[in-house]
């Protein structure tokens, strides 16, 4: 009898192990990162605290050109994740170009033509091609890398990853939107199944950054921007300017995470980096987080402290709008959908998150 009650018990205690493992995986979110990927601020940062939270199964990371050409970002992907200990998240590389031919060859006639932006950054529009992401590596780093991406392209690795997952996908879309927009015209199917894309882009109560319309993400492609915000997805959360230019980065946030970061390789990465160097020069100097406050936001909703339903949509005709995003609180353009654009965030605890000693604990 006592060896039978003895059996019940282990039974039932392996009954609850095996649930509440199986509930903890339900709990992860599961989040796709796509990112025009930089060392440190602000993509690798973003990347950084998807891969480390508890809270999240990042499933992915695909990239393409924006900040950076396809190949740079996808090399910066695999050292960041090789440095966090994440190798085992998968990089899937993607587009190289905006859909509108010749984006790069008339940048700088478009800036004269639409005007300039507060921000000076042109991204990719302003670097040198590499021939493939193992010259950009080795070019960084002077070594060979221990991981590569995926042997699929960005686009299919999306589509795949969301038909495997239905209802389950968060989209972190924190670039230009190349790659989801192809991913939605290849496979209208996957729309309803993505359970919702949280974005850094546009800017929707003030001027842009690159021209004084629009706002660099959703400049470099208008016209998949205008795609993806215009698909049926189940929920859209916008992080534009209206909200990244509300979180400052000064030199008190920069000495702070410094000292987070202790021996870090991202340390590094962060102090050579454009903000870093102007923070040395100049303690004066002001930057912003944009992509890093998507991901503070995925981890902890409660960030949100104010944001406003509405439909929006995305100017994609060639012209003085170009890539300016458009909110509209009712009577909106038939096929605009509707959005939470974010308009304000708790700063004080997000600075909080991106200082947590488990953070920046190598594994
Ligand atoms: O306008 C800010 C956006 O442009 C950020 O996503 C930054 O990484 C760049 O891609
Ligand atoms: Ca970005």
């Amino acid at each position: 009898m006592k060896a039978l009650c003895l059996k019940c018990m282990l039974l039932a205690l392996v009954f609850c192990c095996c649930m509440k493992g199986t509930t903890y995986a339900q709990e992860r979110e599961k989040v796709l990162l796509d990112s025009d990927m930089v060392e440190a601020f602000d993509d690798g940062f973003a990347m950084l605290l998807l891969a480390k939270s508890p809270k999240i199964d990042l499933v992915g990371v695909t990239t393409l050109s924006g900040n950076s050409w396809v190949e740079q970002g996808t090399a910066w992907a695999l050292r960041q994740l090789e440095d966090a200990g994440k190798t085992s998240v998968p990089v899937a590389a993607g587009l190289e170009y905006p859909l509108r031919p010749n984006r790069h060859d008339l940048f700088e006639l478009e800036r004269k033509f639409l005007g300039r932006g507060h921000d000076l950054w042109t991204g990719s529009f302003g670097l040198k091609k590499p021939a493939s992401w193992q010259e950009a590596y080795e070019k960084s780093y002077g070594s060979k890398p221990s991981i590569k991406p995926v042997d699929k392209h960005a686009v299919n690795f999306i589509i795949d990853t969301i038909r495997a997952n239905p209802g389950k996908i968060t989209i972190a879309a924190i670039g230009p939107c190349g790659n989801l927009a192809m991913a939605i015209r290849m496979a209208p199917d996957i729309v309803p199944l993505i359970k919702r894309v949280v974005y850094m882009g546009g800017s929707f109560f003030q001027p842009g950054n690159t021209t004084p319309a629009a706002e660099f993400n959703w400049y470099f492609d208008p016209e998949a921007a205008r795609i993806v915000v215009r698909s049926p997805i189940k929920e859209q959360i916008v992080l534009g300017l209206d909200v990244c230019e509300k979180v400052v980065f000064k030199r008190e946030h920069y000495d702070r995470l410094l000292k987070s970061m202790g021996n870090h390789p991202m340390r590094n990465m962060l102090r050579n980096s454009f903000a870093g160097q102007s923070f040395e020069k100049n303690p004066a100097f002001t930057f912003y987080v944009w992509d890093v406050l998507v991901s503070a936001v995925i981890i902890d909703p409660s960030l949100i402290t104010e944001s406003v339903e509405c439909y929006i949509d995305v100017n994609d005709q060639f012209g003085t709008s170009y890539g300016q995003s458009l909110a509209y609180p009712e009577l909106a353009p038939l096929g605009a959908q509707k959005a939470r654009v974010v308009t304000a965030v708790d700063a004080e605890r997000f600075w909080q998150m991106l200082n947590a000693p488990e953070l920046w604990q190598q594994k």
